[in-house]
């Protein structure tokens, strides 16, 4: 009897831990948390460091809390199914953002307009492809060290995110100047952006948390919602997102790469400089780049075309709610000779009619 009553307490504790354990996973998505606290951090804000961490969450659907920056990334193959052209909202500009911020794009610029300070948009979504091309322009342009400070290398960028626009006046004035924070158009949108959505992600004096340099122009959706709570809380966006909703495990230091024969991977920056509180420039000259089309291998001038080609063509992109895990082109499953011949077609094709597509982000940083 003893040994059947013994028997009973230990299913009972194994119930209550598998119990807890389901409730551990269930809490793995925090609420949006008002107070802006630390309440669900995965430990404190990682030091500013180049790594290649697949962030977490990063389902198109987690969009408003999908946390990029130097360390975290998005998969090569993230891509927006919902792309709409900036100039069909009727906003000043080129480029393609993605339809959830639509509206409120919509009434920002007109918001902007009726105050007297027009705005259009300089850049909007860029693919993986775009930011390899323009990361290597700021390259060539600025060496590596340099271009770290102000240019996201591919799959960093929320650019790719298709919720972020580099905002200029209309007409254009010290486009992606760290001048035109003080113009009319700059100070509007520092003050009222976030009352449509958006935030600035990399605020002046806050490159030791960012870890990028001021930059007033580039703005980031979050959904008005979201977008009043960061603002009030007075955090950085990447503070903000870490804080309450990035649930990805950074390791203090960077592990020691391991050869991985055949793996491509994002090439691991050489340098560690980083951009600090004093050293964002005051008026940077970040004239955009004049040279379009120079692809990441060759480009010796720099980078994006601007052109108000489509998107890529979504038969290259992966399912909308499971953004894939890692580099797909790590994770082809094997096929059939003909089904490979039938691919590497398309893919060709593809190639073909992206090549005429190509620059459709624009310039921008
Ligand atoms: N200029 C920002 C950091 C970007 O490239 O996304
Ligand atoms: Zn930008």
């Amino acid at each position: 009897m003893q040994a059947l009553a013994h028997v009973a307490t230990l299913a009972r504790l194994a119930a209550f831990a598998a119990a807890l354990a389901v409730l551990a996973l269930l809490g793995v998505h925090p609420a949006i948390d008002n107070g802006g606290g630390a309440a669900r951090a995965m430990g404190p804000l990682p030091a500013c460091r180049y790594d290649d961490i697949l962030t977490s969450p990063r389902g198109l659907g987690d969009w408003k809390i999908t946390l990029v920056d130097t360390i975290l990334r998005v998969p090569r193959s993230y891509a927006p199914r919902d792309l709409v052209r900036v100039g069909d909202l009727g906003v000043p500009g080129r480029g393609w953002v993605r339809s959830v911020m639509a509206d409120d794009l919509k009434a920002m610029s007109e918001a902007a307009a009726a105050a007297g300070n027009a705005i259009g948009i300089q850049s909007a979504y860029r693919s993986y492809a775009d930011q390899e091309t323009v990361f290597a322009g700021w390259v060539a342009r600025l060496g590596r060290t340099e271009a770290l400070k102000v240019s996201a290398r591919p799959g960093h960028s929320e650019h790719q995110l298709g919720l972020t626009v580099d905002v200029r006046s209309d007409p254009p004035v010290a486009t992606l100047l760290n001048s035109w924070g003080t113009t009319a158009a700059g100070k509007w949108m520092r003050n009222h952006a976030w009352e449509y959505g958006f935030v600035m992600s990399y605020p002046k004096g806050k490159s030791g948390i960012t870890c990028y340099s001021y930059e007033p122009w580039h703005f980031r959706y979050l959904g008005r919602e979201l977008a009043a709570t960061v603002h009030a809380s007075g955090l950085t966006l990447r503070q903000y997102l870490w804080a309450n909703f990035t649930t990805t495990v950074v390791p203090a230091v960077t592990p020691k790469p391991t050869a991985k024969p055949g793996v491509a991977k994002t090439p691991h920056p050489s340098v560690s400089h980083l951009p600090t509180a004093t050293s964002a420039p005051t008026d940077t000259p970040a004239a955009p780049p004049t040279a379009p089309t120079a692809p990441p291998a060759t480009a010796s001038v720099t980078p994006a075309a601007p052109s108000d080609a489509p998107p890529t063509a979504p038969a290259t992109l992966p399912p909308p709610t499971a953004v894939d895990d890692g580099d797909a082109l790590a994770q082809v499953a094997p096929v059939g000779a003909a089904a490979a011949a039938i691919a590497l077609g398309t893919i060709v094709m593809g190639g073909l009619l992206l090549g005429r597509r190509r620059g459709r982000s624009g310039v921008g940083l």
